[in-house]
């Protein structure tokens, strides 16, 4: 299998295969405020309202807008290989619905709208989970070829390189449905297939349109074509600079990235690629055609165009050798000072602290109407907001139904690490005490 069902899970188009929709509830349990101050607005909480306060301490970090930072400098580096696009990146990370969702033709049940894979701030306001619900405001700006780079946030699992918050780069650019603007797009096609063609880079392609992967009916089929290759050129030649001193692309080792069909509630055809990374394929983006209803809401039903979504801490993890995804939140020196602005260097790991894990096995409440529905998801929020980020991984190890009584019991493992110092014995079970006594609090669960 070439991804975990974690990392389907983590593409919003793919999550109605692995995740159930769950219906909403209440997060807080009775001393939840009635109203919270998010970026210095105050928000009146509902029973949508699961936003938590370590979340909040990162919306205002901007990893990205820090030139040294290995985001910002990945950022830098991707910006000026569009020198011709606007570069936006100072939005903010607090949307509608409507624009995370409605804005791009996602179904009113699709379950990336869930309490449990989302953050809200109550039922009108929460955070992105993708760039992607920027796009028809920057087209309606009159913006026709853009890059826009944004913290996200999604409820996840607790691992190695999965986090909460983390970064994507939005990179689109729309055309003239006319046959001179088409002639163009044509001309520029010719001089990057040149340049590629030039460097030692192996691409798997696909077709770029088939009856699976359709172009639009609104759309000439040539001019779908066009566009498709325009897409797939621009984001060759990016990886081809990203990854080609890295990767390989030298005589004996070439750069190998393939590209596979795709789903988007928002683009058609879509794709996704993935590049060769010691021995492994990584999966690095998504992007397609965008679909014309969300040109049709921007205003601009003319033009047609592509888009992509890229991830930045995949990448960066790549480049600097970062083996953790906690790592991008440091504030440790020894961290911070290897990096210079505009500079890819290989991470120097300073030390690798001992692990500790502890479990807790509990029973449900067996009358759960009358409690919180604890979702994995909602474990993992629970632990990071005692725990900070001496969370390294949470998993579920057992899981039962008594045949008597037919009562649910769980056992999660937290393995606690820091990144920067050893922890001790008694400092890691009086974090956990803490866990289990907010668990207890939250969800009413009776610890076995
Ligand atoms: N927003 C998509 C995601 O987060 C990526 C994407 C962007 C796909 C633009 C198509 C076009 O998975």
């Amino acid at each position: 299998m070439r991804l975990s069902g974690r990392d389907m899970c983590r593409k919003l188009a793919l999550r109605c295969i692995c995740r159930p929709a769950r219906p909403a509830r209440r997060y807080y349990t009775p001393a939840a405020p009635s109203t919270l101050k998010v970026l210095g607005t105050d928000y009146p909480a509902d029973s949508y309202t699961n936003i938590t306060p370590t979340i909040i301490s990162k919306l205002s970090l901007q990893l990205h807008r820090q030139p040294a930072h290995p985001l910002g400098t990945l950022r830098m580096l991707i910006e000026s290989h569009f020198p011709s696009f606007s570069h936006l990146s100072c939005l903010s990370p607090i949307v509608t619905p409507y624009q995370n969702f409605d804005s791009l033709s996602f179904p009113a049940d699709h379950p990336g709208r869930s309490v449990t894979d989302s953050y809200y701030l109550n039922k009108d306001v929460m955070l992105r989970t993708h760039t992607s619900a920027h796009e028809v405001e920057t087209f309606a700006k009159g913006e026709t070829k853009w890059l826009l780079t944004a913290d996200v946030y999604r409820r996840d699992e607790i691992d190695g390189s999965h986090y909460p918050v983390f970064h994507q780069m939005e990179g689109a650019e729309i055309f003239e449905a006319t046959p001179s603007s088409m002639k163009k797009v044509e001309e520029d096609n010719e001089q990057l297939s040149a340049h590629l063609e030039r460097s030692n880079i192996v691409i798997e392609d696909i077709p770029h349109i088939t009856s699976t992967n359709p172009a639009q009916p609104s759309h000439d089929p040539r001019h779908s074509e066009i566009i498709a290759l325009n897409l797939k050129l621009h984001l060759n030649s990016l990886l081809l600079e990203l990854f080609g001193g890295v990767a390989g692309a030298s005589k004996e080792e070439p750069l190998r990235v393939r590209w596979i069909e795709a789903y988007f509630p928002f683009t058609s055809p879509s794709y996704e690629v993935e590049v060769f990374f010691r021995g492994k394929w990584l999966e690095i983006l998504g992007c397609g055609v965008v679909l014309q209803s969300t040109l049709d809401r921007a205003n601009v039903p003319s033009k047609l165009g592509w888009a992509f979504g890229l991830g930045l801490e995949r990448i960066a993890m790549i480049l600097y050798s970062i083996p953790d995804i906690r790592l991008f939140w440091s504030r440790d020196e020894r961290f911070l000072s290897q990096f210079t602005p505009g500079k890819i260097s290989t991470f120097k790991p300073y030390s690798k602290f001992p692990a500790c894990f502890k479990d807790v096995s509990f029973w449900l409440p067996d009358r759960p109407e009358t409690q919180a529905k604890m979702h994995d998801n909602d474990f993992c929020d629970l632990a990071r907001d005692v725990a900070g980020d001496l969370v390294e991984d949470v998993k579920v190890i057992d899981k039962f139904t008594h045949p008597k009584t037919n009562r649910d019991s769980l056992c999660y493992r937290i393995n606690y690490r820091s990144m920067d110092r050893s922890l001790s014995n008694e400092e890691v079970n009086a974090i956990q005490d803490l866990v289990i006594s907010h668990l207890k609090d939250r969800f009413g669960v009776e610890i076995r």
